[in-house]
């Protein structure tokens, strides 16, 4: 019996794909799809102390090889994520969840994990380090120092269960950095890669979207290769109590094959979830349980990190 069941820390999930966050995830009704999917479960739309509307649209594009958005994290306040969350925690035959969080500033991501921290809420958080389209705001964890001390005055309060997502890395000496503070602290996953941060697509003589003059996150078949880097570069170098957690690229069982041979545990689908829906859980689940028959693979621990390298 063939299985692509999965676990993140002690959470246990039926099937080890879901979406990334930013796709059908910012309204109960979206996140309620997830759920009735094939989807092994949902992350919730990042959210902020507060709601906000976020950049000016057109915000997001496909394009020939995948998607570029400058949305700037619009979201209905943490509390309507939090609430909606622990409703279902409470269902008898509900999946596990993750809460995606992150503050305007420093001290807004230590009033809402507070708040998480002293709520009813018991699932996993992943927390942002790598949002790219917020005018002023750098993506956190380009910043060593800054996400050192954030991650560190986090866990001075916060016990449950937590993660990270991640901005994809391109250099051999920022994935030793990187993963050197990682590994100082207990997170349950780190997530690899959010978009690649402000590329620019062209069409005629103009810019796509709006925001920014065009500048935006890239997601799609163009960043597959610089996820698979970042999940394979984490899984070599974090502790393994670190579990990784493999974005990007994913559009067929190959893909989520791909990432979990670089080490994923769990594997997430953004561009073209929104470009095919949520019956693209059940088209990719038996792709790669095709590919798991194939090669004789039973469950994902039978190949889970084992890529191949030439001599
Ligand atoms: C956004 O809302 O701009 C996308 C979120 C992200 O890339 O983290």
């Amino acid at each position: 019996m063939i299985s692509t069941a999965t676990k993140i820390a002690d959470f246990n999930f039926g099937n080890c794909l879901m979406n990334a966050a930013g796709v059908y995830c910012m309204t109960r009704e979206e996140l309620a799809e997830i759920e009735a999917s094939a989807a092994g479960s949902f992350v919730t739309k990042t959210a902020t102390l507060e709601a906000r509307t976020g950049n000016p649209e057109p915000r997001y594009a496909d394009t020939h090889l995948g998607s570029i958005n400058s949305m700037g994290l619009p979201n209905k306040g943490f509390n309507y994520y939090l609430d909606y969350v622990t409703e279902l925690q409470k269902q008898a035959d509900t999946k596990n969840h993750f809460l995606s969080l992150v503050g305007m500033s420093q001290k807004e991501t230590h009033t809402i994990l507070k708040q998480v921290q002293a709520s009813d809420y018991q699932g996993l958080v992943e927390l942002n380090l790598s949002c790219p389209n917020v005018p002023g705001k750098p993506q956190i964890a380009y910043d060593f120092e800054t996400t050192e001390e954030i991650l560190s005055q986090v866990f001075s309060y916060y016990k449950k269960p937590l993660g990270v997502k991640l901005p994809p890395y391109f250099d051999i000496v920022h994935f030793d950095q990187a993963a050197a503070v990682f590994n100082t602290f207990p997170l349950a996953f780190v997530n690899c890669i959010n978009s690649i941060g402000n590329g620019l697509v062209v069409d005629d003589e103009a810019v796509v979207i709006k925001p920014k003059n065009g500048f935006g996150g890239i997601g799609g078949d163009y960043v597959k290769p610089t996820a698979l880097a970042n999940v394979h570069a984490f899984y070599q170098r974090l502790n393994p109590s670190i579990q990784i957690i493999g974005t990007g690229g994913v559009k067929s069982g190959r893909d989520a094959f791909e990432h979990i041979l670089c080490g994923a545990s769990m594997v997430q689908i953004g561009t073209a979830l929104h470009q095919e829906g949520p019956a693209i859980f059940e088209r990719i689940t038996k792709e790669l349980k095709d590919i798991m028959a194939d090669k004789g693979y039973e469950t994902l621990e039978d190949f889970r990190g084992q890529l191949k390298y030439m001599n």
